[in-house]
């Protein structure tokens, strides 16, 4: 419990923790006013049936008096009408109460889905390589949902029953010693037991929820996002089974949680009605006359009824608590992580602005990198220096390492060793500025379910978007013609991940997009690969028209799309085995000679 406090606390910020301290009092507040309710009834119920009372206690004398009332009639209308008063105010309080609270948790529910969405988009590319984003999605949407609705309101119910139970306790013990100290004690041992039965019960059912929601949306993510291949394999009854198996695991963790929930309360009815009844044999055993017992017995009573739902509650509610607390453990596991990896990063940035930055060169000094899990390096000692207008090609066998190579140079991986240098300048000190200069079409190319013109300037609103920006893109990228031809021009949707565009389609919006920003430097990661010769010669083309001169990064397992290159660097088993131009490769590289031949 303490742990998940800690852990609930880094969760808030300074100000939420002030504005909890202040619902606590309010609260504290309420739980008195309860109390008051409960505790004035008894002696309303006597006074009814004893009007002569008013003539003898001092007090009810002095307030006859200061209400000027003619006879104990309306002195009793003044007393009903002022209960009634009461009951208002201590509702209406509660209720506002209760807004507050659940205004403060619905306001912070929506920040901290915020602020973990926040930190994964902002973590490290090497974060996204180890996680599944199924599990990414479940915690943004389902965790938080149940730090809220499992933890949080549940600890606040916890909280506002406890002490009203607290006060209501107190002043029965006031009212009557010994009786309450024999409801009090058979309450504590039975409430122990339950308590003690529950959590064997419980034990990983919290686990098992937060796993298996996870494999459920990992289950439709894989059936559906494959579904082309799941229909041609006829897969389908694969994923069903699979989704069927987790379901079924989280439908009955949910059901041993109901059956927890729900049970306690029959066993709270049996409890409380048994201490009352457990009073009166008590007194009628001392040989007290029912009579005398009865204001008592009435004030029992309705403390019974008034903390018959609130021990219910607490069962209920600390049950849920123990069922959602692995959500509570995972997202302030994935924040502490991923914030203080952030931080670090953003201390490291300098105030050099992106229009200074690259003038000459981009230099790669010794790289090594090893991805996280992998035995063997997928860069070794890789050093090589590009001019500012040049372009280069790195050419080689699947899996030699370009691709890495790449996501290095574009700061998404850190090399373990060796640095890249931008005109003598790490790019880590400066990497915003660095990416701002990159225009980057990657191997496999994401498509959003929007239209042509979203897709290509790409996370930008609609305000923001220039759209003579779009067609310099679109013409460079050679899709001018297309989507001229379609009726929806560039508000055309192109489905989820572009389904409803041919692959080369799809590959040249992704191209668009990287031009979009008229970048300085171009990486290409086989970003011709699924284009016709005709379409890629024009689309080579019109990069080499487009103003000013650019740098250009590629890699390209097609020859001829290199054949102009100012240099190519041919990658093997992580290592650059050589580099030279075409001609000087073909003249004295045997491997390089093989790899044009069977082309
Ligand atoms: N996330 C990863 N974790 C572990 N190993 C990886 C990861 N990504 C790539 N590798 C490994 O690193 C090596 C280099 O991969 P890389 O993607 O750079 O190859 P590539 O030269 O681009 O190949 P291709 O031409 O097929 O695209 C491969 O052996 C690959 O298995
Ligand atoms: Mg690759």
């Amino acid at each position: 419990m303490n742990n998940l406090l800690g852990k609930l606390f880094y969760i808030f910020d300074r100000q939420e923790k002030f504005q909890i301290g202040i619902i606590f009092l309010l609260m504290l507040g309420g739980a008195g006013l309860e109390t008051l309710g409960v505790g004035l009834i008894p002696p309303f119920v006597n006074l009814l049936s004893n009007p002569e009372l008013i003539q003898q206690q001092q007090f009810l004398v002095w307030l006859y008096e200061r209400l000027g009332a003619t006879s104990n009639q309306v002195f009793l209308l003044w007393i009903s009408t002022m209960l009634l008063v009461i009951y208002l105010f201590k509702n209406i309080y509660l209720s506002l109460i209760t807004y507050w609270q659940y205004h403060f948790l619905y306001v912070k529910q929506v920040s901290l889905s915020n602020r973990l969405l926040s930190a994964y988009l902002y973590s490290p590319y090497t974060f996204h390589l180890q996680r599944n984003s199924a599990e990414l999605v479940r915690n943004i949407t389902s965790e938080i949902l149940q730090i809220f609705n499992g933890v949080l309101v549940p600890m606040l119910t916890l909280v506002t029953e406890l002490m009203v139970m607290s006060c209501i306790v107190i002043l029965l013990t006031i009212a009557e010693p010994l009786s309450s100290a024999i409801a009090a004690i058979f309450l504590c041992v039975s409430i122990f037991w339950l308590n003690k039965t529950i959590r064997k019960q419980m034990n990983g059912q919290g686990l098992i929820r937060q796993e298996q929601s996870g494999q459920m949306i990992k289950c439709v993510n894989q059936g559906l996002g494959g579904i082309k291949e799941t229909k041609v394999l006829g897969r389908e009854i694969f994923f069903l089974q699979a989704f069927t198996k987790s379901a079924q695991a989280f439908g009955k963790a949910n059901l041993i949680v109901g059956l927890a929930t729900q049970l306690p309360n029959l066993f709270i009815d049996t409890v409380l009605i048994g201490s009352v009844l457990l009073i009166v044999i008590f007194s009628l055993l001392q040989g007290r006359q029912i009579q005398s017992i009865l204001p008592m017995l009435s004030l029992f009573a309705i403390a019974a009824l008034r903390l018959m739902p609130s021990a219910k509650r607490i069962i209920s509610t600390i049950t849920n608590i123990r069922y959602a607390k692995n959500a509570v453990d995972l997202v302030h596991h994935d924040l502490i992580s991923l914030e203080t990896i952030s931080t670090s990063i953003s201390l490291g940035t300098s105030s050099q602005t992106s229009s200074e930055l690259f003038q000459n060169s981009i230099e790669l000094k010794d790289i090594y990198y090893q991805y996280p899990n992998a035995s063997h390096p997928a860069l070794s000692g890789i050093s090589l220096s590009i001019t500012k207008g040049q372009a280069i090609a790195f050419v080689g066998a699947s899996g030699s390492g370009k691709t890495t190579l790449i996501d290095v140079l574009l700061g998404l991986l850190t090399p373990s060793q060796g640095e890249i240098l931008v005109d003598g300048k790490n790019i880590l000190t400066n990497l915003e500025s660095w990416q701002q200069k990159i225009g980057y079409i990657p191997q496999s190319i994401y498509l959003s379910d929007d239209t042509i013109r979203n897709n290509i300037a790409f996370g930008l609103t609609t305000d923001e978007i220039k759209e003579e920006q779009v067609w310099a893109a679109l013409k460079a990228a050679q899709l001018e013609e297309l989507v001229n031809s379609l009726p929806d021009h560039l508000d055309t949707l192109v489905g989820e991940c572009g389904i409803r565009l041919s692959g080369g389609q799809r590959q040249r919006i992704g191209i668009a997009r990287a031009l979009y920003h008229n970048p300085e430097v171009i990486i290409m990661d086989e970003a011709t690969a699924a284009l016709d010769n005709t379409t890629e010669r024009e689309f080579m083309q019109a990069l080499e028209a487009m103003s000013g001169h650019k740098t250009m990064i590629m890699i390209a397992h097609r020859l001829s799309t290199v054949k102009n290159c100012d240099r190519l660097y041919l990658v093997k088993n992580s290592r650059i085995s050589d580099f030279g131009t075409y001609n000087e490769l073909i003249s004295k590289n045997e491997e390089f000679q093989a790899m044009a031949q069977h082309q």
